[in-house]
């Protein structure tokens, strides 16, 4: 046996035991006559000491490497007890070392430190970077909380059933990742942006409650909460309606925090529409553990004898503003900022106005009469020392510019989530399609299978105004769920691809086998995925989803640690029938 217990294990009521340990030198003191070890393993640091100068001397540990000890477990001199360790009571008084592999030495980052160390040196050597208590505990809480999830669903009678990886394309609005199939030369597999279809089909095969911790991928642009191949929870039930899928994704999420965390989580959670969102934070996965709601200004500014205001609502346009309380905060320089980003994006500048006793400052005082100011203030509570900014537009990209303008000057103010606490929000009532201004036509706002809610269907007027049966679940302002109810009849899945503008052979091409599926007794059903990568970010604290994940790829999509991807040898491209045609470099 090479240990008898773990370097987490061992207390105070283990004194007098004989008992041997193994793992990674953590640390080594010498004080001369005696030599400490910090023995460490996925369990904790055990302090191995020696005091017998000979064996010090032929000892010759370095540090990571590994080591197996045998020893007896004493009590700590009182004013060498470390309270923060499990361990902290306690050391080993070594009795026999043996080094089961040496560490190379100089190290590329000592471990401890590795939180400071250039992001892509950590990746390279991620099993070193993964030694570290902080990322190892990621590791650790990630492996409890899906594993609470399967409690839950596994309780509540959800079968876990495995989707194929080397598949059709789901769309899911990414690009494909695309394997060519060596037996079928020139055709190619896409690997799943979701199981969306197979667990549709799961239904259909009667399955009605499912799930899968089902590992998705989509070449898209990366982001610190992207990655190429990530995590879902996924679920699908059937004989459900919205509100069964909210209820137990809510039970689902409560469940895996307070087993996982200490701590309360209160259902049910807030819901807002997607219309509201977008009135009075400007995104579809606001933050809403701040104010600085969007209010909307245009009437008190109508005949202001302003040209430039007028122009904007001559054009159905809209002026929307922020009001800061504590003005004062937001300098000049701040503005200037401000401006600069609008600037980027197609527009003219930030208008302000300070509010300061019964005076105000703005660049356009002149202009503004004292009734637009009475208005504002009387309307929007204003007290002396707020700052408002407002900008004028079209409704859409004022909503959204002004949506980035809170979330920049919240962190300037450092006035986000002041206590710590998780926010959870639903977003409810999608529109079903959207318009692509790069594809220049109609698109699923979410994917083409999404259930469109049927009095707006029946009589919509415009495609754009068609509201789906479609659900987002928010955490701090972060989208870490999607669901919605499913179209489980044939001929309305054809009509939503006709309004995409999919030719029939085109969809029938691609999605036959759903819709011969649905005209075999579909039931109607729905589900929801979780991003599990997201969540675990968020419920860990951590400013990136590759803090969380045992091997992330970079915002490049490359793995610093295998060196994927990479060519590969031109046998295995004959076998495949492919050519490479890169440009002369
Ligand atoms: P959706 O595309 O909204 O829905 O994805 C569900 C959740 O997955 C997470 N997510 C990601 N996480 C990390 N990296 C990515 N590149 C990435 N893309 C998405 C998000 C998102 O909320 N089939 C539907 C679900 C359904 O309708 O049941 C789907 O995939 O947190």
């Amino acid at each position: 046996m090479i240990r008898t217990h773990t370097c987490g294990q061992l207390t105070i009521k283990d004194i007098g035991k004989e008992v041997k340990l193994a793992g990674w030198v953590s640390k080594i003191r010498d004080h001369g006559n005696i030599l400490f070890i910090d023995l460490r393993d996925r369990y904790g640091i055990t302090q191995i000491v020696i005091d017998d100068s000979d064996e010090i001397q032929n000892i010759g540990v370095k540090p990571e490497s590994v080591i197996s000890i045998e020893g007896t477990v004493v009590q700590r001199p009182d004013s060498t007890i470390n309270s923060k360790l499990l361990t902290g009571e306690i050391e080993v008084k070594l009795e026999k070392i043996n080094i089961l592999n040496d560490s190379h030495q100089p190290l590329p980052f000592e471990i401890e430190d590795a939180g400071s160390v250039n992001e892509n040196v950590r990746l390279k050597y991620r099993y070193l970077d993964l030694r570290r208590n902080e990322i190892k505990e990621n590791i650790i809480f990630r492996s409890k909380f899906i594993q609470s999830i399967r409690e839950f669903l596994g309780k509540e009678n959800f079968l876990e059933i495995e989707t194929p990886m080397l598949t059709k394309s789901t769309p899911e609005g990414a690009r494909d990742f695309l394997v060519p199939s060596r037996l079928e030369s020139g055709k190619f597999y896409a690997l799943p942006q979701s199981p969306q279809l197979f667990k549709q089909i799961l239904m259909i095969s009667g399955f009605d409650k499912y799930f899968q911790v089902a590992r998705c991928f989509r070449d898209e642009d990366l982001r610190a909460d992207r990655q190429p191949e990530f995590t879902q929870i996924d679920m699908e039930m059937s004989f459900v309606e919205q509100n069964d899928i909210i209820n137990i994704s809510e039970a689902v999420v409560k469940y895996a925090i307070e087993k996982t965390l200490d701590i309360n989580i209160e259902t049910p959670f807030p819901k807002i529409k997607y219309s509201e969102a977008m009135e009075k934070y400007g995104t579809d996965k606001p933050d809403i553990s701040f104010g600085f709601i969007l209010q909307n200004i245009t009437d008190y500014l109508k005949k202001s004898g302003l040209d430039f205001i007028d122009k904007i609502i001559e054009k159905n346009g809209i002026i929307k503003a922020i009001k800061i309380e504590d003005g004062d905060k937001i300098s000049l320089k701040d503005i200037d900022n401000i401006n600069q980003f609008i600037k980027e994006k197609g527009g003219n500048g930030i208008g302000w106005i300070r509010f300061k006793d019964n005076d105000y400052q703005s660049p356009i005082k002149k202009f503004l009469k004292q009734d637009i100011i009475e208005n504002i203030k009387t309307n929007l509570n204003i007290k002396s020392g707020a700052l408002i900014l407002f900008l004028g537009g079209n409704p859409e990209w004022v909503n959204e510019i002004l949506g980035f303008i809170r979330i920049q000057i919240s962190d300037k103010l450092k006035i986000k989530n002041p206590d710590n606490k998780f926010y959870f929000l639903w977003i409810v009532d999608f529109p079903l399609f959207e318009f692509s201004k790069e594809e220049n036509k109609i698109v699923s706002r979410h994917h083409p299978f999404t259930s469109p809610e049927h009095e707006s269907f029946k009589n919509h007027d415009n495609p754009l105004n068609i509201t789906a049966q479609a659900y987002d679940l928010v955490l701090n302002g972060t989208e870490i769920g999607g669901g919605s109810i499913r179209i489980h009849k044939k001929s309305m899945q054809e009509k939503i691809f006709e309004i995409l503008g999919i030719k029939k052979e085109d969809y029938q091409e691609k999605f036959g086998f759903l819709l011969d599926a649905l005209s075999f007794g579909a039931p109607p059903h729905g589900g929801i995925a979780f991003g599990l990568d997201r969540l675990i970010m968020l419920l860990k604290k951590q400013d990136s989803i590759r803090e969380i994940i045992a091997f992330p790829k970079t915002q490049k999509g490359t793995c610093l640690l295998s060196g994927a991807p990479d060519y590969v040898e031109s046998k295995q491209l004959k076998d495949l029938k492919i050519k490479i045609d890169l440009p002369e470099k």
